[in-house]
């Protein structure tokens, strides 16, 4: 580890009059206790948003929410998000499944590499949530750094040079990877051709150029916007030069100073801001089911 929590990292709750709000590590997160997502009054949410911005994600234990709760819950932030890969579910076309079956024995799950969300569209979405139904006894975490903590870390020289670029994110990896499981067996075909990723196969593979320093619409922090599953160029560079300073990038932003890690529990909810951490989901629960459900805010174009 190159880096260490001391100096200027803050990653301390403030005081609020409607929630309880416990940091679960130095470089971000925090869990908000003694709240109830389907029964939150206006003061409480905005004190939620508030420490959303403050601590990049937040997880609430013991929730016991229907699809519509959580629906409700993502609409106080906004319209709904537009996902890239799974269509939703029969009356809740918002809430995107999440799930792997105990047999199933896949070398890529949903999420398994560090990435923000869709930063291959337009405007990719803001702030995802997840609910945890049914959890592994162990394994099935989720990890997240913070992008703007790593932002910060860089000295103000390497900030100067990559104030004003561009990055290429694509989901051409993703697209591939799912066109080669999707051809070992005819139902997976069948189930991959009905997805959305397959009706904007193109789009997803052209992708988007975002800037690469990004700065949140609401805090107006500095964040890196670099992901090793999407961002795979630098607008105006040689492969050869865009590969050396993303792949120094790429390494320094998932530093384990950056990061916090959780363990899900039934009825764990967790809501993470896309514009200031990335994220990675583990693949280490073979034989245990996992069963989580999804929706997302829709977002800004990254300036
Ligand atoms: C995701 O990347 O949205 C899923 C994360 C997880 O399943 O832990």
């Amino acid at each position: 580890m190159e880096l260490h929590p001391t100096g200027f990292f803050d990653n301390s709750a403030k005081s609020y009059n409607f929630i309880d709000v416990e940091p679960i590590a130095a470089a971000l997160g925090a869990e908000i206790v003694n709240v109830q997502i389907n029964r939150l009054t206006d003061d409480s949410f905005a004190e939620i948003e508030d420490a959303l911005f403050r601590h990049k994600m937040l997880l609430f234990r013991n929730q016991e929410m229907s699809h519509s709760d959580q629906e409700e819950f993502t609409l106080r932030f906004g319209e709904f998000g537009k996902d890239a890969y799974t269509t939703g579910l029969p009356g809740h076309p918002h809430i995107q499944p999440v799930i792997k079956e105990a047999d199933a024995k896949i070398s890529m799950i949903f999420g398994s590499g560090w990435h923000t969300d869709s930063p291959f569209m337009e405007k990719p979405p803001a702030i995802s949530m997840l609910r945890g139904v049914e959890i592994p006894p162990y394994g099935g975490d989720t990890i997240w750094c913070n992008t703007a903590l790593a932002y910060r870390s860089l000295s103000r020289q390497m900030q100067k040079i990559i104030a004003d670029l561009h990055v290429h994110m694509s989901a051409a990896g993703v697209v591939a990877e799912l066109e080669k499981s999707a051809r070992s067996d005819a139902d997976k075909q069948s189930a991959f051709q009905k997805t959305d990723a397959a009706a904007h196969r193109q789009q997803m593979i052209d992708g988007w150029y975002h800037p690469l320093v990004r700065t949140h619409p609401k805090s107006s922090e500095k964040a890196l916007y670099v992901d090793h599953t999407y961002t795979s160029g630098i607008l105006g560079m040689t492969a050869a030069e865009a590969r050396g300073l993303l792949s120094f990038l790429k390494a320094h932003v998932v530093q384990p100073a950056f990061s916090c890690r959780m363990r899900w529990e039934p009825n764990t909810f967790v809501i993470w801001d896309n514009r200031i951490c990335i994220h990675q989901a583990f693949n280490d629960y073979d034989g245990f089911r996992r069963e989580m459900y999804r929706t997302t805010v829709a977002g800004e174009i990254p300036g």
